[in-house]
């Protein structure tokens, strides 16, 4: 059944990652001593970016670890982008900028989705803000009160629920897996909606899973959410151009009855090699501006613009980088049929083609109830993650923080080399074979 979860439901994910093993501790309560808030105290770490940071510690201390974990392009920033914020700081801006972000920066942003997404938008409707992270964060913030309901398909990034719940809202989770490829279904959808809900987020091309929703499963659900207008749609379309299949990638905001409704979340992170530049942007046509004027209020309370030598490097990703991006997604294109075919050769482990995203999500609840040569009894994807990176020094991300089936399954990141996925899936391969 879609959703359905075999791993053992009876332990919880994040105060257990760490069996001895090789993981970093993840706390989910603390003492509290300094009496810190019940707000910080209730809020996980990120499991994938707490490995990302271990992965990073093992390599500098010399050991041959190779990393699945981390959500980031190895690439580097594509020149032309760099220059431009070089330029800007030579030039002298390193001032205070407007908070939703230059008029210039926010137009090519608004260019690029009229053109490239079809979604009718102007400048006025877009806010630029520290990461698409902290964009998701904050249209939560203002739209959600305590108490309301945000639907949330299954499994999800890892982050959605916290921020969901620093909001006040209530998870309400749509379970999905491997075989409907981890994709909700409009009567499904239908079913979860109430008086109550407030919100859902929808994302594709999915992290973790890797798969996107086609144009015609984007207008099912939008026919389904159109007869719920005061549902608002948070579309984090964060990977929206490193899509892998014949089909073309769907907006759901460039639907015109679903404009109003929609809150488009995307950033220059992932498509440009840009992670540490911090660069993510919400579009909110409609409401006369009411949902970009409120994130905008917000985030001139929390932290004022991005950082303003950058913003010239946003409209130099959005129109100059072309070659560049075409570049990086034919090479993930390539890498993931190849990590797809070498995991599909796994003893035991299932997993969808991945169409979008750089990730792909197999079914490892086959080897539950083995042991690992190591002496590691597999009951869950957080043992067969820390009994991995102990043994074969391997890192994936346990899906137990993705929530629904997740639990089944760990994170893949081909965000690497050819050569690394090569390595990395031989030593899963062999470690595998060894399992009783
Ligand atoms: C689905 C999804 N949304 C948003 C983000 C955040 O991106 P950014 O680096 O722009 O904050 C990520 C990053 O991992 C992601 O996977």
């Amino acid at each position: 059944m879609a959703g359905e979860c075999t791993a053992d439901k009876g332990r919880s994910f994040l105060p257990q990652l760490v069996t001895g093993g090789i993981l970093p501790v993840m706390e989910t309560t603390m003492t509290n001593a300094m009496n810190l808030s019940k707000r910080a105290l209730g809020v996980p770490t990120s499991p994938t970016l707490a490995i990302t940071a271990r992965v990073k510690e093992l390599k500098a201390a010399g050991e041959d670890i190779i990393g699945f974990g981390a959500g980031e392009p190895d690439f580097g920033t594509p020149q032309v982008i760099c220059d431009a914020a070089v330029e800007s700081l030579r030039a002298g801006q390193t001032r205070y900028a407007p908070t939703p972000g230059s008029p210039e920066a926010r137009e090519a942003i608004a260019a690029k989705l009229r053109t490239e997404n079809g979604i009718d938008c102007s400048a006025s409707d877009i806010i630029i803000n520290n990461g698409a992270k902290f964009t998701v964060y904050l249209a939560l913030q203002a739209i959600v009160n305590p108490g309301d309901v945000v639907l949330l398909p299954t499994p999800a990034w890892v982050s959605y629920k916290p921020m969901i719940e620093l909001a006040g809202g209530v998870v309400r989770e749509i379970p999905a897996g491997p075989d409907s490829d981890f994709k909700m279904t409009a009567p499904q959808l239908e079913q979860a909606l109430d008086g109550q809900v407030r919100a859902i987020i929808l994302n594709s091309p999915s992290n973790p899973c890797g798969t996107m929703y086609t144009p015609d499963e984007v207008r099912a659900l939008a026919k389904v959410l159109q007869s719920h207008p005061d549902v608002a749609i948070i579309a984090d379309e964060i990977y929206e151009r490193l899509v892998y299949t014949d089909e073309p990638y769907l907006s759901m905001a460039s639907l015109p009855e679903m404009a109003e409704q929609t809150i488009t979340i995307n950033g220059l992170s992932k498509t440009f090699a840009m992670t540490g530049w911090r660069i993510g942007y919400a579009c909110a046509p409609g409401h006369k501006g009411e949902v970009i004027k409120a994130m905008t209020r917000l985030q001139s309370q929390m932290t004022s613009s991005i950082t303003s030598f950058l913003m010239t490097s946003i409209p130099a990703a959005l129109q100059k980088a072309t070659a560049e991006v075409q570049a990086m997604r034919e090479t993930f294109a390539s890498r993931a049929k190849l990590i797809h075919g070498l995991v599909s050769q796994w003893p035991g482990v299932t997993c969808p083609q991945p169409t979008g995203a750089f990730y792909i999500f197999p079914d490892i609840s086959g080897c539950f109830g083995k042991t690992s040569a190591g002496g590691v009894k597999i009951k869950a994807a957080m043992d067969f993650a820390s009994a991995l990176l102990d043994e074969a020094r391997v890192a994936v991300v346990p899906g137990e923080g993705f929530l629904g089936c997740g639990a089944n399954h760990v994170r893949l990141s081909f965000a690497c080399s050819e050569e690394d996925i090569n390595r990395g899936c031989q030593r899963v391969r062999e470690w595998l074979d060894q399992l009783t």
